[in-house]
């Protein structure tokens, strides 16, 4: 026994020796010290010459510190301990420590736990019950058989803090052993939700095991380096240590701080802690400053920091720190994730994770850097007074401006990077043949009763002229919500090309502070809508192209690079619809496909019926790919997953609207979804589309399209309609014949009857022709005078075929066998159509011939 006191007492030293020259380690802990330093132990001044309090005729006890140590009485004359502790002098085991009640009798927040030499195996546990606003802390000194690293975790024995008063060992959280460990620094541990155990756990025979260790109640807003608290953050509900922390918590200096969990403890092993940083606004950058860092050497592949631009570890790695690199580093949103990863534990347990504090910094717009805005921007050095006065003098000391569709089609405009002034107006002044798209991601009108306003005009903000909106004080908007999630966008589209926002605030700001300035940012596109398509209304990227208005080619490419899409995260869904005039076909030829995410879960499948998703496990929603859909809702194309850059370019030439829909999966700024770039064509080709013929009697023969350019993947989308219509009662038989032998799949006329309530006649179907049919013949009911043919292909080969028909005229000579007779049986009659069937068989078999 005697011993060990002088051990501990020399550690003692060594730990007051580290505590005095601070940078031998980053370790930090609550130096505890209570008296002279020649004493016996923290509570035994001398082993003997005080009077002994259980006989005062006897001078022979020890004497006791005099600030807080208590004499152990009568089994234990030669010691002393923390008062409030005095009973367990003999075996500290199984004991609660209770933070107020231990002030009350001792004056300290601190003090040692000895354990007694337990012979394994054995279990003792200590609950410490803290005071609001402190953390438990403990330092461990000395292990004496208290189990065995063996490289990846404790065996036959541990010491370990545990969240609660339950005394019951977590075996994912930090355990400490060793055979016969003296450490210094020590082993120091936090925990930081209430109440805590420490357990002593001996799960092997021994002889004797023994472990010292001090604890200590710490404040938690102790600034000694001990008393750390995570500070602006919001930490992330059914998860082990994830955090949130969004840019409008942490405007001021030292709002925002974050760290390893128990630091500056150890922190536990095997973990994957992600600290989600988020801004609400294009301009802000993160400043991320490490003010300590200290993860075990030679451990990088297990225990680092990795930043990635995005807020999941699939996104783009930005750097990764491990061991003592402390640094600084800057980066722009919307999303940071910071991800802590701890391995196994590492003996001697020296090491204890990172500390950082987080400052958003609003980035001057002459500074952004490039490489997070891919469409060319210019800064607002243009200022104007409102459309017709003359410039002002310079772009820093006016609140007006004027962006122009000549110089940059997208960009972003924030009014704080504008000198204050109470009016300020934001012009967006197109080309001829643009709309201006604006999105308001934040702002913050703080005046009382719609004393500030921000105001919408669809055009010039003329005397007179009242704004289509006017967003009233006291209003904030931030671009996400409490949980990081963005809000649904705030946007207006222009009906011509001039667009204003003008911010109109009460009084200059009152304090200097920018938190407080009342302020507008958000971003804006100048959507040329002669060459980009008419923008739908409500919709962030749909567009439609007509054949009769639009260029007659031009070329699309993916959607979400401007900044108007800063905002969006999650699924991303546009489309470009192509709606070709009558005697028009459209084609789309899809050039570049980059980016592909390769899921295992899509695949592409292309044959003669063109190309097709095939998802398994999940829908076709969650995967990236580019589909081609008709109005009807029928997929005519798609590509996604393993599709493969030689199989482009995929071209569909298609007779009626087809819509090119890009989805991305899981669509944010950081992570834009895949590239496309396709080419557009109207062809002025007459060779299908809607069409009424009331001939008696006539044919169609399929046109040729020259197949010069047509390569692999070319294909046909077609889907004809004749309605052949006649007031004359009549007898009608109509004739199809093909040379192809191809599948029915492929292609096919069917006849229909007409049903005038549909938009497209189809009724009832009456045959279907398949190519592989050659030639067939269908007479149809007596009296039906109106029949529709539709003719419907998707393949690489455009059809080839010949529809005839003819109407037999009830005649008089024919009248007495009357209408009620199936003409089709009459002998009469059906002279008559054979005569003319005669020359028609002539015709077709010459083109079936070809
Ligand atoms: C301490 O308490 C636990 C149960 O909570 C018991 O299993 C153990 O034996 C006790 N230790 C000693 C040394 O009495
Ligand atoms: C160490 O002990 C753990 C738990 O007993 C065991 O799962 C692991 O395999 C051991 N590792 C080695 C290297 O022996
Ligand atoms: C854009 O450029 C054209 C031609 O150079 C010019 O006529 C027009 O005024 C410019 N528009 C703006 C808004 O600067
Ligand atoms: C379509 O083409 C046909 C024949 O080429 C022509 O008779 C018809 O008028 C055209 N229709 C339109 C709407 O241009
Ligand atoms: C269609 O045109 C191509 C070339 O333009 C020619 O080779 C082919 O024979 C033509 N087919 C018919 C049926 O006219
Ligand atoms: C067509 O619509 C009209 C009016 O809506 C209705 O009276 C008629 O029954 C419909 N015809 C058929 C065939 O559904
Ligand atoms: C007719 O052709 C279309 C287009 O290729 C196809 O979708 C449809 O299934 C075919 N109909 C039959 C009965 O095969």
């Amino acid at each position: 026994m005697e011993a060990q006191v002088c051990c501990y007492f020399i550690s003692l030293l060594v730990f007051l020796l580290q505590w005095v020259i601070p940078g031998i380690s980053q370790v930090s802990w609550t130096p505890i010290y209570v008296d002279g330093n020649s004493q016996v132990d923290l509570w035994t001044q001398e082993a003997k010459g005080c009077r002994c309090p259980f006989d005062s005729s006897r001078q022979d006890c020890a004497c006791c510190v005099r600030d807080g140590g208590c004499h152990c009485g009568r089994d234990s004359p030669n010691r002393c301990s923390q008062c409030g502790l005095e009973q367990h002098c003999s075996n500290m085991c199984n004991i609660t420590i209770d933070s107020r009640n231990l002030v009350a009798r001792s004056g300290k927040t601190f003090g040692q736990i000895k354990s007694p030499s337990l012979e394994g195996p054995g279990f003792c546990w200590y609950l410490l019950q803290p005071d609001t606003g402190q953390r438990v802390e403990i330092q461990v000194y000395r292990l004496v058989s208290v189990g065995r690293f063996n490289g990846s975790s404790c065996e036959g024995g541990f010491l370990q803090l545990v969240d609660g008063a339950e005394p019951r060992p977590r075996p994912g959280d930090s355990q400490i052993c060793g055979s016969n460990e003296r450490y210094a620094p020590p082993v120091v541990l936090f925990a930081d939700r209430g109440s805590a155990t420490l357990l002593f756990h001996i799960a092997e025979s021994t002889l004797r095991s023994q472990f010292l260790a001090y604890f200590s109640f710490t404040p938690s807003s102790s600034v000694q380096g001990v008393g750390f608290q995570a500070r602006g953050g919001r930490r992330i509900e059914h998860t082990e240590c994830d955090w949130l922390y969004q840019d409008f918590s942490c405007r001021e200096p030292g709002s925002c701080v974050l760290a390893s969990p128990g630091y500056p403890g150890l922190y536990p092993p095997n973990r994957q802690c992600k600290y989600l940083i988020a801004t609400s606004s294009i301009h802000t950058q993160v400043h991320i400053i490490f003010t300590a860092l200290l993860l075990p050497y030679n451990h990088c592949g297990t225990d680092y920091i990795a930043i990635y631009q995005g807020s999941t570890p699939s996104s783009q790695l930005l750097t990764t720190l491990c061991a003592n690199r402390k640094t600084q580093l800057q980066y722009s949103g919307p999303n940071l994730l910071l991800e802590f990863s701890s391995g196994p534990p590492v003996p001697p347990y020296d090491y204890n994770g990172f500390l950082a504090s987080l400052e958003f910094v609003e980035k001057s717009l002459s500074t952004e850097s490039s490489n997070v805005l891919p469409v060319k921007t210019t800064d607002p050095g243009v200022m104007m007074d409102g459309t017709s006065a003359p410039r002002h003098a310079t772009s820093k000391a006016g609140c007006e401006v004027l962006y122009s569709g000549n110089d940059t089609r997208s960009g972003h405009f924030n009014s704080r990077s504008l000198s204050w002034k109470p009016s300020c107006s934001m012009t967006f002044l197109g080309r001829p043949t643009d709309i201006v798209h604006v999105s308001l991601f934040n702002y913050m009108l703080r005046a009382p009763s719609c004393q500030s306003v921000v105001e919408i005009y669809d055009g010039p903000a003329e005397e007179g002229v009242k704004p289509s909106k006017r967003i009233c004080s006291p209003l904030t908007k931030h671009a996400r919500d409490p949980s990081g999630r963005f809000l649904e966008q705030q946007t207006f589209v222009s009906s011509d090309n001039i667009l204003m926002l003008v911010l109109r605030r009460l009084g200059p700001p009152t304090s200097s502070t920018e938190s407080d300035t009342e302020f507008l940012n958000g971003a804006f596109l100048f959507h040329d809508e002669h060459v980009d398509g008419t923008l739908q209304p409500d919709t962030l990227c749909d567009v439609d192209y007509y054949g009769l208005s639009s260029p007659l080619e031009g070329q699309i490419s993916n959607p979400g690079t401007q900044h108007l899409f800063w905002n969006i995260e999650g699924a991303l869904r546009c489309s470009q619809r192509f709606i070709p005039a009558a005697n028009q076909s459209v084609t789309i030829t899809v050039s570049t496909l980059a980016r592909l995410s390769p899921d295992p879960h899509c695949h592409t499948q292309c044959g003669d019926g063109g190309c097709h998703c095939v998802a398994n496990l999940l829908p076709l929603s969650q995967m990236d790919h580019l589909l081609l859909v008709t109005d009807s809702g029928q997929a005519v194309s798609c590509l996604c997953g393993d599709f493969q850059q030689q199989w482009l370019p995929v071209s569909l030439r298609s007779w009626s609207p087809l819509k090119v829909v890009y989805s991305v999966a899981h669509y944010s700024w950081n992570m834009k979804g895949f590239v496309f770039k396709a080419a557009y064509t109207f062809n002025n080709d007459a060779a299908c589309g809607h069409t009424t013929i009331t001939h008696p009697a006539g044919e169609i023969i399929s046109k040729n399209i020259s197949s010069a350019s047509m390569t692999l993947n070319y294909y046909f989308h077609q889907e004809c309609i004749w309605l052949l219509d006649s007031k004359i009662e009549r007898q009608l038989t109509v004739e199809l014949a093909t040379h192809q032998n191809r599948p029915c799949t492929a292609w096919n006329v069917s006849v229909h009857e007409y049903e005038e309530n549909r938009s497209d006649g189809v009724g009832q179907l009456l045959h279907t022709f398949c190519p592989r049919d050659r030639s067939k013949e269908y007479s149809l009911p007596w009296k039906m005078n109106t029949v529709l043919l539709r003719l419907q292909a998707m393949t690489r080969t455009l059809p080839q075929y010949a529809i005839r028909w003819n109407s037999q005229i009830v005649r008089a000579n024919t009248r007495v066998s009357g209408p009620t007779t199936s003409p089709g049986h009459n002998a009469g009659t059906s002279t008559v159509i054979c005569a003319i069937w005669t020359c028609i068989s002539i015709v077709l078999q010459t083109v079936v011939a070809k």
